[in-house]
């Protein structure tokens, strides 16, 4: 079997499927790796140390395609949205494709996906599951972004983060808040705590506390409770308006007593709840920074723009999407290390073999046979149910 990297297409996407360092244990376990040649350059990864490792280069896109078995890609068509599309007439019917597809953006999407006859498997359904946990890569994109906000805030904030007793006098440390303390969350509050911030949180899990604590971040209580606040998955439920109303009644003097407010609060398939309002960026200080972590789905805060930085009544919000991207050489590593696992987990010997009866292969896997073939998204989308699974 040959796994194909060919080179990220989104504009400005810096990052790589698989890095040098795990070529072996793919070849060791009988899988032939083959990169598209300058694929690795924008990670910090050459054709050179591909070569070393046991990989083949090939000179085109269009040749790794063609002697791929399985494509594996960070941004492929559906998180691609922009030139994801041109790969369609590329794939081959029977082939596989792993990467992120954005199983619940677009049911039109999915269907063209499903319509070329690949057998893909989405990243982003891997089960939260402890066995699958070294192939989750939406924890390590998260992490990576929740690092690189709290760099971003720094580096926008007229303050410094730690507390420094100086000749000039005492500095006081600057004050973190973080709303929606989930693998990117927890993530901040570890990188300010490191910068010398006092970092403090809220979750509307109260699962959230403990965790939160034992980074050393302070634990915002609310006098308000979720109903039935997490789900199986560990994921958070979605709630009614009057919830996120009265949220953002009690978090507004939390906000608009710190200097950084990040927001990471999401629901799986859902609009992000909108949690910081116009009034509550206003009455923030000036100069004051907010990274808001969900804008690509539309943002928490309410004058976030998603992709840009803007400033209103002094203060920063930034919306970049994609943060993972900008820290390319270990986004990549890790991501190469989820794909390595996860492709061990579904070849053996050298092949695909596709148990449904497997929690990790049957949850992951998106399309095949020219159909949807994942019940969630079929549910989500309100597609009829398949006749019989697909072994
Ligand atoms: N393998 C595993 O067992 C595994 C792997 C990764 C994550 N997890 C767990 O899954 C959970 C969620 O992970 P995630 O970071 O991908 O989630 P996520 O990105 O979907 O959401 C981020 C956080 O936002 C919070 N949130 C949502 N709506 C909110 C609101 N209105 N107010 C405040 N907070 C709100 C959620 O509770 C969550 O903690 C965490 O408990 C995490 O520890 C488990």
């Amino acid at each position: 079997m040959i796994v194909g990297v060919p080179k990220e297409a989104f504009p400005g996407e810096r990052r790589v499927a698989l890095v040098p360092v795990v070529v072996p244990s793919l070849t060791k376990a009988g899988f032939q790796v083959v990169v598209e040649a300058g694929a690795g350059a924008s990670a910090g990864y050459g054709d050179a140390d591909f070569v070393e490792k046991g990989a083949k280069l090939a000179a085109t896109r269009a040749e790794v395609f063609l002697s791929a078995d399985i494509i594996v890609q960070v941004l492929s068509h559906g998180s691609n949205d922009v030139t994801g599309k041109e790969d369609l007439p590329l794939f081959r019917r029977g082939q596989a494709i792993i990467g992120f597809l954005r199983p619940f953006g677009s049911s039109g999407v999915v269907q063209e996906l499903a319509a070329t006859g690949v057998t893909s498997f989405s990243v982003e359904l891997m089960p939260r599951i402890t066995r699958a946990q070294s192939m989750d890569a939406l924890s390590s994109m998260a992490t990576i972004a929740g690092y690189k906000a709290v760099l971003l805030a720094a580096d926008r904030l007229p303050r410094m983060f730690p507390m420094l007793t100086t000749a000039a006098g005492t500095i006081t440390p600057a004050r973190v808040f973080i709303i929606g303390a989930g693998v990117a969350g927890l993530q901040a509050i570890s990188t300010a705590r490191r910068l010398g911030a006092v970092a403090s949180a809220y979750d509307m899990r109260p699962a959230a506390k403990e965790q939160v604590q034992s980074l050393g971040g302070r634990f915002v209580e609310l006098p308000i409770e979720a109903q039935d606040a997490q789900d199986a998955r560990g994921y958070a439920r979605q709630q009614e308006e009057t919830f996120f109303q009265r949220q953002r009644e009690l978090l507004g003097r939390v906000v608009a007593e710190s200097d950084v407010v990040i927001t990471a609060a999401m629901v799986p398939g859902k609009k992000p709840p909108l949690l910081i309002t116009r009034e509550m960026v206003q009455s923030m200080a000036p100069g004051s920074v907010i990274v808001d972590l969900a804008s690509e789905r539309g943002g928490n805060c309410e004058l976030t723009q998603a992709g840009q930085r803007v400033v209103e009544y002094n203060v920063t919000i930034i919306g970049y999407i994609n943060l993972a991207s900008t820290v390319p050489y270990h986004a990549s590593q890790m991501y190469a290390r989820n794909l390595t696992a996860f492709l061990l987990h579904l070849g053996k010997e050298g092949k695909l073999q596709l148990d449904l009866e497997d929690e990790i292969t049957r949850e992951t896997l998106l399309t095949r046979d020219g159909e949807v073939v994942n019940a969630r998204v079929r549910e989500f989308f309100s597609l009829p149910a398949l006749a019989a699974p697909k072994s």
